[in-house]
Parts: C-alpha cells; sequence; structure tokens
C-alpha cells in the first residue's frame, strides 16, 4: 500500500510539504514515550528540533533565549555590526531566564524625561556612572514617577535606596528567583554578576512564565549558559565577525546564502575548521544531493536546506532555481546521514504536520522564520490593522532589508543593481513562543505516534526500510485535508 519514499522522490516531480502525506502505521507505545531529542549539528545536542531563522524580524537575544529555554535553539541574525551581534550573543548567554527587560540606567544626577513610555520597563536604576557596570545606588518605580510633582528633579533626591536583597546572581533560574522574591517579599529582583546588573525580573513576568506548560531541558552548552548560534557571511570581513562571535561564546555560526554550493563558502568553511576547530559551522543552503556533498567535503557540521521555500521568499520566482522542500529534504538528508552530517529543514514551515513530515523525511530540526515571527519574544512592536495585531515580518533578500545590510546573502559580492528576493509582510500575534512551542511540540509527538515512530531516529529507519509509505495528494485531497465547508468568519475565528 502507498509508495516508499525512494520510489516517489525519484520521478522527476519537485514536492512541497502540502504534496505528500504519510499513510499511518502501527501504534505499541503512549505518545509520551515520544522523544524529540536531536542534533543541531555534529556536536550540539537539542531536546526539542526546532531553530528560529537567522532574519531581523524573528531572531535576536529575546527569541534565543526563549527558543534556549525550551531546549531549541536561537540564531542572531547578521543584519547588523558584529560588535552588536556579539554583544546579542553574551546577553543569551548571560542569563538563565527567558525573560530580557532591556533596563535603564541614570547617573544620580540626571532626570527621567520619558523612559517610562514604555510599558515593558518596570523601573530605571541609578547607579554611580549611570552605567550598568558601576555601583547600584538606587532605584526609581514608574509609580515614583508618575506621583512626582516636580518631574525635573534629579534622580538622587526622590530614588529609593538599594539595599542586599534587591538582586541575585545571575546563574538563578526561574524557580529561584520565585521562591526568592516570594521570601523578600519583592515584586522585582535585579540580576547580577560581578557586580554588574544584568537585568531586571518583576514578579509578573515570572507569574507569566510560569504559566506556560514545560518541555524538556533548556539547552546548555559545556559553559554552563544557554547555547546560540549566529549568522555570517562569506566576504573577508566576515572572518573578523566569527572572531567576534566566537569570543563571546557563540556555540554554532550558520552560513547565510540563498545558494550554497559556492567556493566562497567552501573556502569559509575550510578557514573556519582550520580557526577554530571547536566551533561547529552550519553550511546551506542546499537543496540538492550535489550541492550537499561539496559542503561536507569542506567540513561542514551541518546542513541547512531549502531554496525558494519560505514564507517571504521569491527566489524560484526570481532567479528560476530551488526545489519543493519535501524533496530537498528527502535528498539532502539522504547523501547528508552517510556521513553522519544533521541536515536542517529550512522555511516552508507552517504548521506541525510539516515539522513531522520535514523530520520523518529525515532532517534532524527545522528553522522556522514565520511560524516564529509575531509572537512576544521577535523583534519589533506590535501594531493594529483591521482589527488585528500584528508584528512585521519581512524576507531577509526583500529590499527593506538589503538597505540595512543583508544584501550579501542574495547579491553576491559585485552585483550593483539590488534585486529583491523577498518581500516585507506582516504576521498576526501570536502570544509567547514559550506557549506556542510546547503544543506545537506536543501536536509533532503525536504525528510520530501515528507513523509508530517513537524518535527521530526510528523514523528515519523506518521511511529507509520502507516500511513507511507515503503518497502524493491531489489538489482536491489537499482541500479535503485543510479546513472546507465553513464560512469565512468562523475560518477566521479558528
Ligand atoms: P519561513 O517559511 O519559515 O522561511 O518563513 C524562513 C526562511 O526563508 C529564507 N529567507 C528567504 N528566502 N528570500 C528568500 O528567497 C528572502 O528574502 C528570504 N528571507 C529569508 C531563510 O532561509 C529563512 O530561514
Amino acid at each position: 500500500d502507498g509508495y516508499a519514499a525512494e520510489r516517489l522522490f525519484n520521478q522527476g516531480f519537485s514536492y512541497t510539504y502540502d504534496d505528500i502525506i504519510f499513510l499511518p502505521h502501527y501504534i505499541d507505545f503512549p505518545t509520551d514515550a515520544v522523544s524529540l531529542s536531536t542534533n543541531l549539528s555534529r556536536n550540539i545536542p537539542l531536546s526539542i528540533p526546532c531553530v528560529s531563522s537567522p532574519m531581523d524580524t524573528v531572531t535576536e537575544s529575546y527569541m534565543a533565549a526563549a527558543m534556549a529555554a525550551l531546549g531549541g535553539i536561537g540564531i542572531i541574525h547578521s543584519n547588523m555590526p558584529p560588535s552588536h551581534q556579539a554583544h546579542m550573543v553574551r546577553s543569551v548567554k548571560s542569563r538563565r531566564v527567558p525573560i530580557l527587560s532591556n533596563p535603564v540606567f541614570k547617573s544620580p544626577d540626571s532626570r527621567i524625561v520619558d523612559h517610562f513610555d514604555d510599558d515593558s520597563l518596570p523601573c530605571v536604576l541609578v547607579t554611580e556612572s549611570g552605567t550598568a557596570k558601576s555601583k547600584l545606588l538606587g532605584y526609581v518605580f514608574k509609580s515614583d514617577w508618575m506621583s512626582l510633582s516636580d518631574k525635573d528633579a534629579k534622580l538622587v533626591d526622590y530614588m529609593r535606596a538599594a539595599d542586599s536583597t534587591i538582586s541575585v546572581p545571575w546563574s538563578y533560574d526561574l524557580a529561584q528567583i520565585d521562591a526568592y522574591l516570594k521570601k523578600e517579599e519583592r515584586d522585582f529582583v535585579l540580576l547580577e554578576e560581578g557586580g554588574e546588573v544584568l537585568d531586571v525580573i518583576t514578579k509578573q513576568e515570572v507569574e507569566r512564565v510560569k504559566g506556560y506548560p514545560k518541555i524538556g531541558k533548556g539547552s546548555v552548552g559545556s559553559d554552563g549558559k544557554w547555547m546560540v548560534g549566529a549568522a555570517i557571511g562569506t566576504r573577508e570581513s566576515d572572518k573578523e565577525r566569527v572572531e567576534h562571535l566566537v569570543k563571546a561564546g557563540a556555540n554554532a555560526v550558520v552560513l547565510d546564502s540563498s545558494q550554497g554550493n559556492s567556493i566562497y563558502q567552501i573556502e569559509m568553511i575550510n578557514y573556519i575548521k582550520r580557526t577554530y576547530p571547536q566551533l561547529d559551522v552550519i553550511g546551506g543552503n542546499v537543496v540538492t544531493m550535489n550541492q550537499a556533498q561539496n559542503l561536507i567535503k569542506a567540513g561542514a557540521d551541518g546542513l541547512r536546506v531549502g531554496m525558494g521555500s519560505g514564507s517571504i521568499c521569491t527566489t524560484q520566482e526570481v532567479c528560476a532555481v530551488g526545489r519543493g522542500q519535501a524533496t530537498a529534504v528527502y535528498k539532502v538528508s539522504s547523501i547528508a546521514a552517510q556521513s553522519g552530517v544533521p541536515v536542517v529543514a529550512d522555511g516552508g514551515i507552517s504548521n506541525s504536520g510539516h515539522i513531522v513530515k520535514a523530520l520523518t523525511l529525515g532532517a534532524s530540526t527545522v528553522m522556522m522564520g514565520g511560524f516564529l515571527a509575531g509572537s512576544t519574544e521577535a523583534p519589533g512592536t506590535y501594531l493594529y490593522k483591521d482589527g488585528y495585531r500584528i508584528k512585521k515580518y519581512r524576507g531577509m533578500g526583500s529590499l527593506e532589508a538589503m538597505t540595512k545590510g543583508s544584501d550579501q546573502r542574495y547579491l553576491g559580492d559585485t552585483a550593483k543593481l539590488k534585486i529583491a528576493q523577498g518581500v516585507v509582510g506582516a504576521v498576526v500575534d501570536k502570544g509567547s513562543i514559550l506557549r506556542l512551542l510546547p503544543y506545537t511540540m506536543q501536536a509533532v509527538k503525536q504525528g510520530f505516534q501515528d507513523l509508530g515512530a517513537t524518535s527521530l531516529q526510528s523514523a528515519h529507519d523506518l521511511l529507509r526500510s520502507k516500511t513507511l509509505r507515503l503518497e502524493v495528494r491531489t489538489g482536491a485531497a489537499q482541500v479535503e485535508g485543510g479546513i472546507h465547508g465553513l464560512d469565512s468568519y468562523e475560518k477566521k475565528a479558528f
């Protein structure tokens, strides 16, 4: 019944995730027996197969910290100077709670102007020099500032003095912080390391995060800190970027190129493996076995797969190259598995079923942009449009992103005329990924259970042994498999 993957994917068609469907197999274990633990690259184990994409509307410190807390990993984008990117890596590494609040520091002689316009800011911190690195003297609550009659008063005249119970070490995790706030009956606490205040955590935030479902253990590296990756390009100047990132403690670098099979990338992989043997490097993007082989030979510790499958991508239309993502993942994974190189299925994920398909076809992780965009942890502020709360999501090959510097990925070094290979859009508020991903992973586990696979490895084995069967869905079968026959207003409510 059905087709083996080997036969289905060798008939000259390029299949997307939606084109194919697995036939159910046999269940003899509960959903909770499914383990989704995996590897990002040769030396980076993860407890969930999720990676956030290096895009400037998806992954900065906040997203990467939350991804690590969940047991996945975030890849900080490179559309900024190397020192900023390294700073973001440090910011992820310098905490053990998936909350970032960007505290504001002031000197005692200064005044508060309009800082409290930002609702997420619980207080302004007063330090000797007005920077994070000097001695903490006191703090000012928003309510103190609001009730002040003379808004021009110097902070030193009305701040509350800091005492020793106001801070805890940065290494405290959420449970420890929660216990501390309760014991000291405080509404907020500062996280400190070596006399430097790194963050402010409020009781409200702790309660919010505590309310989310728990999954797996966080991704902690050998340095005892959260794991985080960072994107790089293939220019000569990217060697300096890598150095910044290595110093900041990045666990992996991910080459950011829409066509990874190039002399530039091969030379960069060679250079990184020679200079930083400890650092995992993920090459890509690739979609064919031949491309993959070249990067594996060059020493890539992982491969990023996908060309034009992303929700904001126009590469296939603009350049006439690419591949259906299901076919690309299957083909590249079958060659990468022979060398033990994990595959990151990048782009085209819009539901948990797509994740089940990517992982079963051979990927070790999925990299997501649009699926995570619009969440609390994605960069950018929320706007309102037509009654929806939305956040911007844009392709890194869109003109707007390229003017900020990401042109290398899509233009190569010499092109002078900018041609867009992506678009700018917006996505609806999804809430926190600390809630979204646990539910999504539970759905993925149920998919694995239906396939009779208790782990990623067992799914790969079932596929290769031809036990697992699949079929192509016709257009009508795809319509039947989605929501249909409801009025459009009901669809929206869903
Ligand atoms: P999703 O489907 O998760 O895709 O939103 C995210 C992936 O899309 C790639 N990407 C682009 N591809 N033009 C492209 O052709 C672009 O402007 C662009 N921006 C991002 C990238 O691989 C990302 O992880």
